[in-house]
């Protein structure tokens, strides 16, 4: 990638960047009002879901708590491996907390009904889940997101945190990738 012009494997621009914002703000309202009365802990999944939770939390206007938690469902293709590991688990304690899961995309849904058994079992008071885009028709399991940005088509998208093979996470707006940047 040294060198190479990165705007230039972008087929069109899906989401721009004031439409992100639009969404973030939307979500972060709707967020504000219903946890207004919980215990909120925001838990992003990283590292896909590092710039709406940087947004995100900003949108929402009542204390919060944060933490981070890392696993890998993906190889550096475009399709579920179907392997999902913990490489960096939550610093604290979520008992008796409102868990609110922040995620990138939902995809297969693989990757959050794993870490949503994994957290159930730790005895928050409850878990939602946020994700920033859903692709629903590639569902394999039976997991709904509480909070969702926008319905995307199916199609690989990078940018605004999402990434093909841990590049294109710093485009400031969501793009179609090429499909000859992963057919090379
Ligand atoms: P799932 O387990 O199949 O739902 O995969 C979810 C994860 O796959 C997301 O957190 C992303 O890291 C990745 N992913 C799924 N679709 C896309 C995409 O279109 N672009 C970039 N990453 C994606
Ligand atoms: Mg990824």
């Amino acid at each position: 990638m040294i060198g190479k012009d990165m705007f230039n494997d972008i087929d069109r621009v899906l989401i721009s960047e004031d439409e992100l914002t639009k969404i973030v703000k939307d979500l972060g309202a709707k967020i504000s009002e219903d946890y207004k009365d919980k215990d909120l802990l925001l838990v992003s999944i990283l590292k896909g879901s590092v710039i709406f939770m940087a947004d995100l939390m900003r949108e929402i206007k009542i204390p919060c708590n944060i933490d981070f938690m890392a696993v890998s469902s993906y190889g550096s293709g475009t399709k579920s491996s179907g392997v999902v590991k913990i490489i960096k688990d939550l610093d604290a304690s979520i008992e008796g907390k409102d868990l609110l899961i922040v995620e990138d995309i939902l995809d297969s849904g693989r990757t959050l009904n794993y870490i949503r058994e994994i957290l159930l079992a730790r005895n928050p008071k409850s878990i939602k889940i946020c994700t920033l885009f859903d692709k629903p028709e590639r569902r394999e399991v039976d997991l709904y997101a509480d909070y969702i940005g926008s319905g995307v088509p199916n199609e690989f998208i990078v940018g605004y945190g999402l990434d093909y093979d841990e590049f294109y996470r710093n485009l400031p707006y969501i793009g179609v990738l090429k499909s000859s940047v992963y057919s090379e």
